[in-house]
């Protein structure tokens, strides 16, 4: 088949990691499996335009980001096209523009390449699909994922399901370091509607970018030590996730957090990226889940912002003790409302 124009347009979610990926080896492939929530609001939406031209050495796009060209972003989405290209071989023979933006705030500390390269990554993928037209939807996913990964890696976890596992692990059936799978058992009825309300600390660029986050792994004195931890945690959140042991979630998820900010701290150069109101925070949930038996918990992610995990059925009070007692420690008091989704979407 060939195709001269046209435009796809996918939205993608962003994710949240109950067992944290950190570390890789070449190729962005994870040093340990990791499992995530996939998010409902926070976005990224991406049209793709594209044009068929003669082809030369180079790519070529155009990037609009909230309606207004963005140089700064390029590099990346070159360096993303550079990745992929043994895979996509037709990419040069078009000209892209790419027009991205994202349903929440920018710069608010939400990482926004999870979703954003998931999203690229779909358009791709559809491009590819009119140019094959016998293309199965498994492949379709399949690859778009593995796309994704070599965006970043935690982008493939963006692609389709609702509980997101990336990294082989023994008793995830399909598991690959090379793709995301949606979790591959029932998921316990616990964790239908999820809630993720994400706080938000501290809306600053991030002090430590993820690519030297991961590298801080090499050489790191508990490296081998925390890879093992996140296979046994993965097994013990596979039958979370399948019995709804919700006090054993909220032990496993927080542990992860800390795990993951203690590894900064324990590198060199070393980092504290928590704030004094992510400390806050995390004491004030500690107490009302003491105080009420409310099966609330928190995670994060490579930041200061705070991730609030609760069931649906508790909705009300936690976001009345989040309102009463915690937006007072988010920066100008922003916070954002969020759930479980599905996955990417074609618009
Ligand atoms: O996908 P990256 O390279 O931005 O790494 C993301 C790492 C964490 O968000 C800290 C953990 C995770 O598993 O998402």
């Amino acid at each position: 088949n060939t195709i001269e124009n046209g435009t796809f347009q996918w939205s993608a979610p962003s994710n949240i990691a109950l067992v944290k990926y950190w570390g890789k080896k070449d190729n962005q492939i994870p040093a340990n499996p990791s499992v995530s929530f996939t998010l409902n609001n926070c976005k990224t939406i991406t049209k793709l335009g594209f044009q068929s031209r003669e082809k030369d050495g180079a790519f070529s796009f155009d990037l609009l980001f909230e309606g207004q060209p963005k140089e700064a972003f390029k590099p990346k989405i070159q360096k993303f096209l550079e990745r992929i290209e043994a895979y996509c071989p037709y990419l040069k023979n078009y000209h892209f523009t790419i027009d991205t933006h994202n349903t929440f705030p920018h710069s608010s500390g939400i990482a926004s390449s999870a979703s954003g390269m998931a999203a690229l990554a779909m358009n791709i993928m559809s491009l590819e699909k009119a140019l094959q037209p016998t293309m199965t939807e498994n492949y379709f996913y399949q690859k778009a994922s593995f796309l994704a990964r070599l965006g970043s890696g935690s982008a493939c976890r963006s692609v389709k399901g609702s509980v997101v596992v990336w990294g082989n692990h023994a008793e995830i059936d399909g598991s690959s370091d090379l793709f995301g799978v949606a979790f591959p058992s029932k998921i316990h009825d616990n964790f239908k509607n999820y809630q993720d309300t994400i706080l938000l600390v501290d809306k600053g660029e991030k002090q430590v970018s993820s690519t030297v986050g991961h590298d801080l792994m090499h050489n790191h004195p508990f490296a081998k030590q925390r890879f093992e931890q996140a296979h046994t945690n993965l097994s013990a959140m596979k039958s979370v996730l399948e019995t709804g042991n919700l006090e054993k979630f909220i032990e496993i998820t927080e542990s992860e957090a800390l795990t993951l900010h203690a590894m900064m701290m324990t590198s060199l150069p070393y980092f504290i990226l928590m704030k004094p109101n992510t400390l806050e925070i995390i004491n004030r949930i500690w107490k009302f889940r003491n105080e009420t038996k409310i099966p609330v918990c928190f995670t994060l992610d490579a930041g200061a912002n705070v991730h609030v995990l609760y069931p649906e059925n508790v909705k009300e009070s936690v976001l009345q003790f989040i309102t009463a007692e915690l937006v007072g420690y988010c920066q100008n008091g922003n916070y954002i409302c969020d759930g479980i989704g599905f996955g990417s979407q074609l618009i």
